[in-house]
């Protein structure tokens, strides 16, 4: 993590022993970093590969994987051949699926270029596509060789795919950093390299420890993320990631300390950090029922029960069953946060 790195790359790939390099990007990001990354491999002599898909999150599809297939198939890359994953968390999570599954594996090397790829989507080996609608339906498991973030690309990020990830990483923060929290308390403007660098660390504790995600321990990463993805399906993707991660982060706050978890204080402390941050904790539309609902449809996909991960303190989260919550405090607490209520 740091300023620069993009230039770490062939330095890497060579410690590596890689011979070629696939790189994968998305439009916006290839004329932006993908020429000046092909160029410096190219220099080094690791003869890469550009594979260029569309923006957007429909790109995480069956297609768009058939396609990187037969464009390294035709370019006669091998298995000691390596995989640069340049771009968001489409592009991560694309390039590092095909990584998983081309030849029966190919080593990733994760280059995030945007604020929630760095702090979340990069690191902690998941990776796959959409299908038939659903998010991340098919997929993988397969840790990248190297994670190299260069904070000078997010100059370029557009303002609210920023606000995106600062709604990651202000969730980061709470859940496992309390460093970070406090830096994006305070007035200043925040010096992003610590705090990226943080993040990270907090997310590679905890998939070290639970790297399949079997233990309950990475699954302290899902705070905000259970109401979140619900808001975020419910809006028809209207509300961003990270947008709507803060809002979760808000409800799961206020429930934690409705069932006298954490201080009486602690939603106030995280509703301002986030409006420092021009992000939302409040939205209309979605009634109580509604979001309840999809988080219910979710959890049935994936045949478990419902539970939130809860803040019981700025760093220290808890989770919570849903045979704990009584329904009327849970109507009650996504109540505060749908249509109206305190900005
Ligand atoms: N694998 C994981 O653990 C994990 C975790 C969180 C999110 N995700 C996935 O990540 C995706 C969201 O990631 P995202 O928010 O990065 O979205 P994204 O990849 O769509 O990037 C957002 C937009 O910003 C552009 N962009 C990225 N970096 C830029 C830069 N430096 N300069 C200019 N433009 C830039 C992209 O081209 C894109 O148009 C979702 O598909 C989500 O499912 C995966």
């Amino acid at each position: 993590v740091g300023r620069g790195t993009l230039s770490l790359l062939p330095r890497i790939l060579a410690a590596g022993g890689h011979r070629r390099a696939v790189v994968i990007t998305d439009q916006r990001i290839e004329p932006l970093y993908g020429a000046r990354v092909t160029a410096e491999l190219e220099a080094a002599g690791h003869d890469p590969l550009l594979l260029t898909h569309p923006c957007g999150d429909d790109a995480k599809s069956l297609a768009s994987l058939g396609r990187l297939y037969d464009a390294a198939l035709a370019d006669g890359i091998e298995r000691d051949d390596a995989v640069v994953a340049l771009g968001g968390g489409v592009v991560g999570d694309l390039a590092g699926f095909f990584a998983a599954t081309f030849l029966r594996g190919l080593p990733v090397v994760q280059v995030p270029t945007s604020l929630v790829a760095m702090v979340t989507a990069s690191v902690g080996g998941k990776v796959g596509v959409n299908h038939a609608g659903v998010k991340n339906l098919i997929g993988a498991f397969h840790q990248p060789v190297a994670v190299v973030v260069d904070v000078d690309t997010l100059a370029t990020l557009p303002p609210r795919e920023h606000r995106s990830g600062l709604g990651e990483l202000v969730t980061v923060g709470v859940l496992g950093a309390p460093e970070v929290f406090e830096a994006l308390e305070a007035p200043d403007p925040p010096d992003l390299v610590p705090l990226v660098e943080a993040a990270v660390r907090c997310k590679q504790q905890l998939v070290e420890a639970d790297p399949l995600d079997r233990l309950d321990i990475r699954a302290k990463l899902n705070l905000g993320h259970t109401f979140g993805h619900a808001l975020e399906s419910l809006s028809g993707y209207q509300l961003s990631h990270g947008e709507a991660v803060a809002i979760g982060l808000g409800i799961a706050t206020r429930l934690a300390a409705r069932l006298g978890r954490c201080d009486p204080g602690l939603p106030e402390r995280v509703r301002r950090v986030l409006r420092r941050h021009d992000l939302p904790t409040t939205v209309e539309g979605p009634q109580p029922w509604e979001v309840l609902a999809a988080m219910r449809s979710d959890k049935k996909r994936r045949g478990g029960r419902l539970r939130w991960i809860v803040p019981e303190a700025i760093g220290r989260v808890a989770i919570v069953d849903e045979s704990e919550v009584p329904p009327g405090l849970l109507r009650e607490v996504l109540a505060d946060t749908l249509g109206g209520g305190l900005p």
